[in-house]
């Protein structure tokens, strides 16, 4: 097929590519857009080390994206536009209403809160949610604070990590924040103090990918979801699907914040749609009887308007949300291989089927972010069957969301002990190792997952993953070591 990048690529091209596009990474470019996705594809073709345009867009459209190929091509496909304290209204009602009411809710309990930017471009969005909980929480040091922040291309995600930022991106920003969050650097351009920096986790997720919700890569138990000027990219089906997996990963009661442009063609399942003077949010509250007022809030400052079922063929019914039974379906499933797990199994079945229940129930109320009694039900699974290496990996999971670190890495000590092939246990503890600075374990861990994974059909769904494939995790696991630095030694290989 001779293309010449420097012509108008053909219609029918450009139709196929746009569809390719939408079913791997979510993207889409209606013929509106076909000139921006013509540009990203032809720097795409540029950057590819390919001769000829044809052959690349031919290898690019015969097979299913990896990983990094995704990547490469998010880096000229995607729009990252955005600055600090974008779209005001959300953060103010952010501010104003909905922290108030977490913090207090949770300065009883667990001290805990979790937000996800969904889509985080990079950086601005995550950084301004820090900024507002350092000025907002007064003893930060006594919560467990989570800012996760993913998106699909690498390129953003490197500047966001960095912390530097021009002033572009303080367009819309009121000048105090800059001089109490920002140190001037040499070249004129501003640093983030390494302290928000730390605040927030940043990391790869397509969300067009079934990786969501999930323990592994801590998209679960949510309180408030920032997905802004990201939707208004997808297909509307796609969009719908993205809204579904966001709205499983809030707990009851958690908020999720779209920008008006994203939310024009989008039904949203299962959340209801909570109107502040300029602003629409949803929440996963309980529909049960007459319109759902969600608690805590005066009645002067919002009217809640459940959003009308779609009206096109395709859209299912509202979804009420509870536990619904989709949350048991992508259930952990059973640890496989663990000899010692399958002859404890074997010795007392009715023991493992109460182990088992329990597990449910820890995995439940994780899930749903009331992480004290996960814990209570992990215990309970491993009383019941301390030989299931399935309980102690749970258990370390949602000890690390609740800042245990340590007691995490002893349960994970325990379910390697327990099955020495257990590879998301090594997958975590790399994880952990990693966060703690302890880079040489984390490379060690890293390596014998990967050898693990070398017995999985690429496409095996792992153990206790949530569905997440052996090749999705070697290609993971590829980009963490790919960003750590040279050990020492390996500068001379
Ligand atoms: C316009 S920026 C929005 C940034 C920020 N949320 C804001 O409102 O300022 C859109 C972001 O969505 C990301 N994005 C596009 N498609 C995505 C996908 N399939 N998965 C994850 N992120 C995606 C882009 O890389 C880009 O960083």
């Amino acid at each position: 097929m001779p293309v010449d990048p420097l012509n108008a690529l053909p219609d029918s091209l450009l139709a196929q590519l746009s569809d390719f596009l939408e079913s791997q990474m979510g993207l889409h470019f209606p013929r509106e857009r076909w000139r921006d996705l013509e540009r990203g594809i032809v720097a795409a073709f540029r950057a590819s080390g390919y001769a000829d345009a044809g052959t690349f867009i031919h290898w690019l459209l015969s097979t299913p994206l990896t990983r990094s190929q995704i990547e490469g091509l998010a880096s000229h496909l995607t729009v990252g536009e955005t600055y600090f304290f974008r779209e005001k209204r959300s953060f103010d009602i952010f501010e104003q209403h909905i922290l108030p009411e977490l913090l207090h809710a949770r300065a009883q309990t667990e001290r805990n809160l979790r937000i996800w930017s969904a889509g985080c471009c990079t950086g601005e969005e995550p950084y301004s949610i820090a900024m507002l909980l350092d000025r907002l929480i007064p003893d930060p040091g006594k919560w467990n604070l989570t800012i996760l922040a993913t998106d699909i291309n690498p390129q953003f995600l490197r500047k966001a990590a960095l912390g530097v930022y021009g002033t572009w991106s303080f367009r819309e920003t009121p000048g105090w924040i800059r001089e109490r969050y920002f140190t001037t650097r040499q070249d004129g351009r501003f640093e983030i103090q390494p302290r928000i920096r730390r605040m927030v986790t940043f990391s790869y997720l397509n969300l067009a990918d079934d990786v969501y919700p999930s323990l592994v890569n801590g998209t679960n138990a949510m309180d408030v979801i920032f997905c802004r000027n990201v939707l208004m990219y997808f297909a509307r089906k796609m969009a719908k699907g993205v809204i579904d997996k966001l709205q499983r990963s809030l707990v009851e009661g958690g908020w999720l914040i779209t920008s008006p442009t994203d939310t024009s063609n989008v039904q949203f399942s299962g959340l209801t749609a909570v109107e502040f003077p300029g602003a629409f949010l949803y929440r996963k509250v309980a529909v049960t009887g007459p319109p759902a007022v969600a608690a805590g809030y005066q009645a002067p400052w919002y009217q809640v308007a459940a959003i009308a079922a779609d009206t096109t063929a395709e859209s299912p019914e509202p979804v009420a949300f509870s536990m619904a039974p989709a949350v048991f379906a992508a259930e952990v499933l059973p640890v496989t291989g663990g000899e010692q797990a399958a002859q404890a199994d074997a010795a007392d079945p009715c023991a493992s089927d109460d182990s088992d229940m329990a597990r449910r129930q820890a995995r439940a109320c994780a899930d749903a972010g009331r992480l004290a009694e996960a814990i209570t039900w992990c215990e309970k699974a491993i009383s019941a069957d301390k030989l299931n290496p399935a309980h102690h990996y749970l258990l370390a999971t949602i000890e690390l969301e609740r800042g245990h670190s340590t007691v995490s890495e002893r349960s994970l000590g325990h379910a390697l002990y327990l099955d020495p092939d257990f590879v998301l246990a090594y997958f975590a503890l790399g994880n952990l190792c990693l966060s703690a600075g302890r880079q040489r374990e984390a490379r060690r861990h890293f390596s014998n997952a990967l050898s693990l994974l070398r017995a999985y059909p690429a496409d095996a769904p792992l153990p206790a993953s949530d569905g997440l494939s052996a090749g999705r995790l070697v290609e993971i696991i590829a980009t963490v070591q790919a960003s750590l630095p040279r050990a020492q030694g390996e500068l001379a290989a």
